[in-house]
C-alpha cells in the first residue's frame, strides 16, 4: 500500500465495502443462497409477507432514488490534492492550507452543467460548475464556482425566477437542458444586468472541450483575512494546464447524440490512463482602502475586475489524480456550500453570496434527507468533530457521554484557543436603513459586455452571432427577440445589426453609447403595460 496516501483517501477506507467478494447476505448479515424466486404458497401460488428477503431487496429498490440537485444535477466529480507554491499569501490570510509550502490538502471536486437533469448531455451550451471541497487542517473550505468569472443576476432574490426561466418550460418540460427557448430570452430581455454572462454563454466558453481545460472562478469577490484581522478583497481563477478550449456548436450537437457522457467520460478516462489534470490557482487581490476605486461595484457579480487593472498573481496549484469508487455515494451526495470556510476566508456583502449562504444548507436538508449529511464518507473533514448537535434521521455516530449542551461541567467544554485556531468573523462595519434597494454602483449593465464582445477575434465574434441566431431563432414571441436585439443594440450596434440580420428582424435605429441605459423603448413599453394591469 502506497505510504504517501492522503487523509482523506484514508478516512474513506473505513467506509468501503467490497461488494463483489464474499457471500450474499440480508441487511442483517443473515446468509441467502437462492435469490431468484419469491416465496410462495405452492409452486404456483401468491407470494408470502414474511418473505422478508424478498419484501427487503423490492423495498430498498424502491427507495434508491433521491431529488437530483435543484441545478446543477448532472456532473462528474474526482479526488486530487492542493498545495501552494509559497508563503507569499501569508501576508493577506491566516488560511494554512493556503500558506504552507509542502502541504498537501486533499480536495473533492465536482464539475457540472447547470441547466439539465441528471440523464441530459454533456455537450450543451450552459455555464458548468467548478467546485471544490478543500478538506484542510483546519475543517472543510467549500470554493463553489463555475467556468464563467460572472453570474446572470447581482442579488440571490432573483434566483428563483432565473432558474424557473433557464429550466425547461413547466408545461411541456421541453427543451431539456438548452437555452433556445422562449422563458429564457424573456428573462434575459427584461433583466439586463444578465447581459454580460449572457455574452458568455453565447461564446466558445459555454462548450468546453473538456473539463481538464475549463478555467474556473470563485465569482464573487471574497475576502481573505489576516492574522490580525485586516481584510483584502479576494477574487480566485483556476487555470488548467492544459489550455482552456472549447467544441464547436456543431460538433456539440453531433456528439450529444453520440456520446452524451463526452466530458463525464473524458475525465474519468484520464484519470484512470494517468493523466491527471492539473490546475493552477491565482487571486486577484484589492486592499480594502482600494474599495470603491472601480467604476463598478466589487459586489456585483455580474462584474469582472479587468486583470490589467488588477493582474491575476498565481499562488498554488490543484492535481485531480483519484476517481470515486462510487458515483452515487461520492459524487451525487457530495454536498457544497459556500458558508463552508476555515479561518482566513471570509464572505463580503455581495447580495448573491449571501443568498447562497443560505441556500445551499437549505435545499441539502431536503435533498440529502435531513441534518446528518455533513456525516456522510465524501462530506467527513478529516479533522475531529465535537458539536453537542444530536439525533436525527439516520444519525451514524454514536456520540459518548451525558452532556450535549453549552456549558457544562462534566468534561466537554469549549476552551479558549489560540486566535489562528478558530474562525473569527470579520468584524466589518455595518450601518444602513433597512431598505428593498440596490446601491447606484450597481446599474452599469452595458460596458463589460460590451468589453467582452469587443476583445473577440473575428472568429469568436462570428460564433457569438451564430449562437444568438440559432437561439433566439428557437424563439416563438417576435417581441421577445426584439427586446433582446434592443438590449444589444445598447452593448453594441454592429452585434445587434448582426443578430437582427440573422433572424430577419430590422435593423435597429443605433443607440447612442450608454452604460447606465434608460430601459429600451420596448422595455418601457412592457413595463408601462404592465404597471396598469
Ligand atoms: C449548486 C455554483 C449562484 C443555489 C451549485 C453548484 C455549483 C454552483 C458549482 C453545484 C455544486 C455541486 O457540484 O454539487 C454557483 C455559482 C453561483 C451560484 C458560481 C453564482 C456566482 C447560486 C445562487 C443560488 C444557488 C444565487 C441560490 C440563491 C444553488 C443550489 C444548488 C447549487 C440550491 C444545488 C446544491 C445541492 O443540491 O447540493 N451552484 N451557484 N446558486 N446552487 Fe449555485
Amino acid at each position: 500500500e502506497p505510504e504517501n496516501r492522503d487523509p482523506k483517501d484514508k478516512q474513506l477506507d473505513g467506509f468501503r465495502v467490497d461488494r463483489n467478494s464474499g457471500y450474499l447476505t440480508t441487511q442483517q448479515g443473515v446468509r441467502v443462497d437462492h435469490d431468484d424466486d419469491s416465496l410462495t404458497a405452492g409452486t404456483r401460488g401468491p407470494t408470502l409477507l414474511e418473505d422478508f428477503h424478498a419484501r427487503e431487496k423490492i423495498t430498498h429498490f424502491d427507495h434508491e432514488r433521491i431529488p437530483e440537485r435543484v441545478v446543477h444535477a448532472r456532473g462528474a466529480g474526482a479526488y486530487g490534492f492542493f498545495e501552494p507554491y509559497d508563503d507569499s499569501l501569508a501576508q493577506v490570510t491566516a488560511a494554512r492550507f493556503l500558506t504552507t509550502p509542502g502541504l498537501r490538502t486533499p480536495v473533492f471536486v465536482r464539475f457540472s452543467t447547470v441547466a439539465g437533469s441528471r440523464g441530459s448531455a454533456d455537450t450543451v451550451r450552459d455555464v458548468r460548475g467548478f467546485a471544490t471541497k478543500f478538506y484542510t487542517d483546519q475543517g472543510n473550505y467549500d470554493l463553489v464556482g463555475n467556468n464563467f468569472p460572472v453570474f446572470f443576476i447581482q442579488d440571490g432574490i432573483k434566483f428563483p425566477d432565473f432558474v424557473h426561466a433557464v429550466k425547461p418550460e413547466p408545461d411541456n418540460e421541453i427543451p431539456q437542458a438548452q437555452s433556445a427557448h422562449d422563458t429564457f430570452w424573456d428573462f434575459v430581455s427584461l433583466q439586463p444586468e444578465t447581459l454580460h454572462t449572457v455574452m458568455w454563454l453565447m461564446s466558445d466558453r459555454a462548450l468546453p472541450r473538456s473539463y481538464r481545460m475549463m478555467q474556473g472562478f470563485g465569482v464573487h469577490t471574497f475576502r481573505f483575512v489576516d492574522a490580525h484581522g485586516i481584510g483584502t478583497f479576494v477574487k480566485f481563477h483556476w487555470t488548467p494546464k492544459l489550455g482552456t478550449h472549447s467544441l464547436v456548436w456543431d460538433e456539440c450537437q453531433k456528439i450529444a447524440g453520440k456520446d452524451p457522457d463526452f466530458n463525464r467520460r473524458d475525465l474519468w478516462d484520464a484519470i484512470e490512463a494517468g493523466q491527471y489534470p492539473e490546475w493552477e490557482l491565482g487571486v486577484q487581490l484589492v486592499a480594502e482602502s482600494d474599495e470603491f476605486a472601480f467604476d463598478f461595484d466589487l459586489l456585483d457579480a455580474t462584474k469582472i475586475i479587468p486583470e490589467e487593472q488588477v493582474p491575476v498573481q498565481p499562488v498554488g496549484r490543484m492535481v485531480l489524480d483519484r476517481n470515486p469508487d462510487n458515483f452515487f455515494a461520492e459524487t451525487e451526495q457530495v454536498a457544497f456550500h459556500t458558508a463552508n470556510l476555515v479561518p482566513g476566508i471570509d464572505f463580503t456583502n455581495d447580495p448573491l453570496l449571501q443568498a447562497r449562504n443560505f441556500s445551499y444548507l437549505d435545499t441539502q436538508l431536503i435533498r440529502l434527507g435531513g441534518p446528518n449529511f455533513s456525516q456522510l464518507p465524501v462530506n467527513r473533514p478529516v479533522t475531529e468533530v465535537h458539536t453537542h448537535q444530536h439525533d436525527g434521521y439516520s444519525q451514524p455516530t454514536i456520540q459518548r457521554g451525558k452532556a450535549s449542551y453549552h456549558k457544562n461541567s462534566l468534561g466537554s467544554g469549549c476552551p479558549a484557543l489560540a486566535d489562528e485556531e478558530v474562525f473569527t468573523h470579520y468584524a466589518k462595519h455595518v450601518d444602513g436603513h433597512v431598505v428593498r434597494a440596490r446601491s447606484d454602483s450597481f446599474t452599469d449593465h452595458y460596458s463589460q459586455p460590451r468589453l467582452f464582445w469587443r476583445s473577440m477575434s473575428d472568429v469568436e465574434a462570428e460564433h457569438i452571432v451564430a449562437a444568438f441566431g440559432f437561439e433566439l431563432g428557437k424563439v416563438t414571441d417576435v417581441d421577445i427577440r426584439e427586446r433582446v436585439v434592443a438590449q444589444l443594440d445598447l452593448v453594441d450596434h454592429r452585434l445587434a445589426s448582426r443578430v437582427a440580420a440573422q433572424l430577419g428582424l430590422d435593423i435597429p435605429p443605433e443607440s447612442p453609447v450608454v452604460d447606465i441605459a434608460p430601459p429600451s423603448p420596448a422595455l418601457s413599453q412592457l413595463n408601462t403595460a404592465m404597471d396598469s394591469i
